[in-house]
């Protein structure tokens, strides 16, 4: 499948058909039944919009202590495996011999935002990063490895893939607003992406 590039980011639009998307659905009801969601604090004890959790052998956790990868959720069980259609785009897509340590699962209510940031708590950054997005248009900003500056728009649909790879690995991005009401996929408004990290 063709994608379009971005600051060099790679869109692949309509990766995951309807039927996938679905069973996507399913397993992650399933990661969020054995790690349930939880709510992430800055340093300072300011909440972040998001919700989330992890699959994969370790979870990307903010709380008091900063930002980090831990073998455990918050209430102490492990993270439940990577779900097989999140392993199955990872293949497909990465380009990278080994499966992701880390599948983050954030859940972004209709008001729910993500400012800009690097992903950056990795060791390695010659791996990808690969974006998964479920249910209602995420709209997502994407822009230099340096602060500041220009952004560009790319508005993450139910299915799409996003890699962020080469020159783009450290762009700074984030989620301006959700686009409420775009997809029928989930029973309420709202949107999940998935981001597979290999962690070292
Ligand atoms: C993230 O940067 O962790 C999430 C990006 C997104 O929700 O598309
Ligand atoms: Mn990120």
């Amino acid at each position: 499948m063709s994608a379009i590039a971005v600051r060099g980011a790679l869109w692949f639009r309509g990766f995951l058909d309807r039927a996938a998307q679905e069973r996507l659905v399913d397993e992650i009801r399933a990661v969020v039944a054995a790690a349930p969601l939880f709510a992430p604090v800055t340093r300072r004890g300011q909440p972040l919009s998001v919700r989330m959790t992890s699959a994969g052998r370790c979870g990307w956790v903010s709380d008091r202590k900063g930002y980090r990868y831990e073998p455990r959720h918050p209430d102490g069980m492990p993270w439940p495996p990577l779900p097989p259609t999140v392993a199955a785009a990872w293949e497909a897509l990465s380009g990278w011999p080994a499966p992701p340590d880390c599948c983050l699962v954030n859940w972004y209510d209709p008001g729910a935002r993500m400012g800009l940031h690097q992903d950056r708590d990795e060791a390695d950054f010659s791996a990808p990063v690969l974006s998964l997005s479920l249910g209602d248009t995420g709209v997502f900003r994407i822009g230099a490895e340096a602060r500041g500056g220009r952004t560009d728009r790319i508005d993450l649909a139910s299915g799409d893939a996003l890699l962020l790879t080469g020159p783009s690995r450290l762009a700074h991005h984030g989620i301006a607003r959700i686009l409420p009401g775009t997809s029928t996929l989930l029973p309420a408004p709202g949107r999940i992406n998935l981001t597979c990290r290999v962690v070292g």
